[in-house]
C-alpha cells in the first residue's frame, strides 16, 4: 500500500517547477520533502492531490494510477492534505471548519437530522464524535466555538491538521505544518503526526524546520530547482555538502 511517483515532470509555461521526480510513500511512514523556496514542495503535492496537471510520469495510489482523476475524488481514494497557506472560512467556527472538511452533510442542523432515517443519524453523531476526539487530540477543545478568522495562525494551521486528519486518510500530505506554531503547538503535531503514522498513515511533510524534521521524518527528500537531489535519513542528508549548499545556503533556520 503506497504512493507512488514516477518520472513526475510539472511544467508552468516555460519555468519546469518538477522534473523526473521518483518516491515511494508507504503506509506507516514519515517522509520528509525539504529543499529551498522554488524547489518544487508545493507543486510536488499539487501534482499528487491532482491541484496541478503533470506533463509527464505516473501518480498512483494502493496501484491505482490517479490520471485523469479530478482534486475532489483523489481525497476520496485516501489522500487528505494541508495548504501551504491554510484555505479557510474565516467566519465558521473551529468545529465547523473541522467537520465540513470531510463530510458534505455534517452541518445540517438538528431538526433536519430527525427527519433522516436513523442510519444517518447516527453517522451524523459518529463524525460529531470524531471531530470532538480530533480537537482533543490537537489540543483544540478550547477553541471548538471561536471563529476561524479571529485565531492566531498557529491555532488556523492546528485546525487545518485536524480538519485533514478527521477524514481519517491512509496518506496524509502537509504543506509546511509547522510554520507559525509555537513550540509546544510543534510538540502536539509530532506527538500527533507519529500517533497516525504509528496507525499505518503515510505521512508526507513538506518542512522548512529542520529540527522538526529529523524528530519526525523516517526519510528525507532534498529537492532542488525541481529534482531530487539527495534522499536518506535526516543525519544522512544533513551530512552531505550538496545538503549544505542547497538548502542550508538558502534556509537560514
Ligand atoms: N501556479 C503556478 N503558476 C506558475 N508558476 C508556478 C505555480 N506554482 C509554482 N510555480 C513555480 O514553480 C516553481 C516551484 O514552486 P513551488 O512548488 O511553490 O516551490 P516550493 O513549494 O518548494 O517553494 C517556482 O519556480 C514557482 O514560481
Ligand atoms: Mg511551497
Amino acid at each position: 500500500m503506497s504512493i507512488e511517483v514516477a518520472q513526475v515532470g510539472v511544467r508552468f509555461g516555460g519555468v519546469t517547477a518538477l522534473q523526473d521526480v521518483d518516491l515511494t510513500l508507504t503506509r506507516g511512514e514519515v517522509l520528509a520533502v525539504i529543499g529551498p523556496n522554488g524547489s518544487g514542495k508545493s507543486t510536488l503535492f499539487n501534482a499528487i492531490t491532482g491541484f496541478v496537471d503533470i506533463a509527464s510520469g505516473r501518480v498512483a495510489v494502493d496501484g491505482r494510477d490517479l490520471a485523469g482523476m479530478a482534486a475532489e475524488n483523489r481525497i476520496a481514494s485516501g489522500i487528505s492534505r494541508t495548504f501551504q497557506t491554510p484555505r479557510i472560512n474565516p467566519a465558521a467556527s473551529v468545529e465547523e471548519a473541522v467537520l465540513c472538511g470531510f463530510h458534505p452533510h455534517a452541518r445540517t442542523g438538528f431538526w433536519q437530522g430527525l427527519l433522516r432515517p436513523p442510519a444517518m443519524a447516527r453517522m451524523e453523531a459518529e463524525l460529531r464524535q470524531r471531530r470532538t476526539r480530533v480537537l482533543e487530540q490537537l489540543d483544540l477543545l478550547g477553541f471548538a466555538r471561536q471563529q476561524m478568522g479571529e485565531l492566531p495562525m498557529g491555532i488556523v494551521r492546528l485546525v487545518d491538521i485536524a480538519r485533514a486528519m478527521a477524514a481519517e486518510p491512509n496518506y496524509l500530505l502537509l504543506d509546511e505544518p509547522a510554520a507559525g506554531l509555537s513550540k509546544t503547538e510543534q510538540n502536539v503535531l509530532i506527538q500527533q503526526v507519529r500517533r497516525l503514522a504509528g496507525q499505518g498513515v503515510g505521512v508526507l511533510l513538506v518542512e522548512h524546520n529542520f529540527g522538526l524534521v529529523r524528530r519526525l521524518a523516517d526519510r528525507v527528500m532534498v529537492l532542488d530547482r525541481g529534482k531530487v537531489l539527495l534522499r536518506g535519513t535526516a543525519d544522512e542528508v544533513s551530512r552531505r555538502p550538496e545538503f549544505i549548499t542547497a538548502y542550508l545556503g538558502t534556509n537560514k533556520q
